[in-house]
């Protein structure tokens, strides 16, 4: 059962001349089985917080915990591992790979880890598209489905190596409000399930689902609203 902490995190961007405090000091812990909504303006650090608990950017200042572990130090290389191993990331844009049909968007993960024989593999797609309702479009290409389909996909891959951490960043931005349901309520269920589920979003129905919300103000993360 993943526990995640992120202690004193600071994060600088410098653009030309300026600099961007993107991070202010957040100190904030997330646990298994929980469902967290991150919301906040527009430009006010939300990506960046969870782009540094997914272990794809390096904090200026602080420490981000995994079970106690800290893998803030870790290299480039330890972190991407690791990051394939207990991390799966959901996109607003979906971010499929449009030459691959469904079922071999799964697979690439799962190719990278190496950790399925090719029949578990097969197997995984399939339970994976079933249970995400989506279970007759895995011979279609990412442009053959609507954006709702499209979002499961993405899902399904995210889930396809076992994470225990899902990371949604404004996973429903691009939906029409019947899908954003459908999503909300998967990660929901996710969580129920386990899983521990950070999601960003500018969407107030997010607060039906989530176990604790947060808010981020301008590189501040907010004492958790309820
Ligand atoms: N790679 C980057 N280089 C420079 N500045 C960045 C970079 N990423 C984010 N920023 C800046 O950091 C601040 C927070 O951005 P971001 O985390 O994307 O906010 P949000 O997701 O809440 O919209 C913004 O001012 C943004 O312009
Ligand atoms: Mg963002």
């Amino acid at each position: 059962m993943v526990k995640i902490r992120v202690e004193n995190a600071w994060k600088e961007y410098k653009k030309k001349s300026e600099i961007v405090q993107a991070l202010k000091n957040v100190n904030v812990e997330f646990e298994a089985g929980k469902i967290y909504a991150i919301i906040g303006r527009s430009g006010s650090g939300k990506s960046t917080l969870l782009y540094n608990i997914g272990l794809m950017d390096t904090l200026t200042k602080g420490s981000i915990y995994f079970n106690e572990k800290n893998v803030s130090q870790l290299n480039d290389k330890e972190k991407s591992r690791l990051r394939m191993k207990e991390i799966g990331f959901i996109f607003q844009g979906f971010n499929l790979n449009k030459n691959l049909k469904v079922n071999e968007n799964i697979l690439l993960p799962m190719f990278i880890n190496e950790k399925y024989t090719k029949e578990k593999r097969k197997e995984k797609v399939r339970a994976l598209l079933e249970m995400l309702d989506i279970g007759d479009k895995a011979n279609r290409f990412p442009r053959e489905l609507s954006g709702g389909e499209e979002q499961r996909v993405a899902i399904a891959r995210a889930l396809a190596n076992e994470p225990e951490v899902i990371l949604a960043d404004e996973p429903t931005g691009n939906l029409d409000e019947e899908n954003e349901k459908i999503i909300f309520e998967i990660l929901k269920k996710l969580s129920l399930g386990g899983k521990c589920v950070i999601v960003v979003s500018h969407n107030p129905e997010i607060k039906e689902y989530a176990d604790k919300i947060f808010e981020m103000n301008n590189g501040e993360l907010s004492k958790n609203l309820y």
